[in-house]
């Protein structure tokens, strides 16, 4: 059962950016994933100062959580921002090509939602369709 709604999965966003390693970027993400099975996955972005081993916070979430044994997901919410950033400064946080990639090797892209939050109220919904179209998966191997 799912009982996580947009906020307190917004406020799991908040609260695991927190964690970020981005001492090269300054730019601060965190992601959190809710299964099909209602638990939530947390992760940041993790930074490295050969800077290509660099892992996006989404895609941190991702692979936590299917390395613990869930595959199917509902929506993930995004938050981003350089680290000091005002409430003004803020602004939506879109996923990066590879991170819509690895969305769409797991998610159904006509279902499966990804919030982007600019605060705990202030967010903008889309459909993984939306930003990632014509894509290339498993369907097309
Ligand atoms: N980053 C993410 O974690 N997710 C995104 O959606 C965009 C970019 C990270 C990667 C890098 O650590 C920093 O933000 C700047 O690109």
């Amino acid at each position: 059962m799912i009982i996580m709604d947009d906020k307190e999965l917004i406020r799991e966003a908040y609260k695991v950016q927190a964690y970020s390693y981005s001492p090269y970027s300054g730019f601060q993400v965190g992601a959190a994933l809710l299964g099909r099975n209602g638990r939530v996955y947390t992760g940041c972005n993790i930074e490295n100062a050969s800077y290509s081993p660099t892992n996006c916070a989404e895609r941190t979430a991702f692979f936590k959580a299917v390395s613990e044994g869930e595959k199917e997901f509902v929506k993930i919410v995004i938050v981003g921002n350089k680290k000091g950033a005002s409430e003004e400064e803020r602004d939506y946080c879109a996923p990066c090509g590879v991170c819509r990639q690895v969305m769409a090797e797991f998610c159904n892209p006509k279902e499966f939602q990804v919030l982007l939050a600019k605060s705990e109220t202030d967010y903008r919904t889309y459909r993984l369709e939306e930003l990632f179209p014509f894509g290339f998966s498993k369907e097309d191997l």
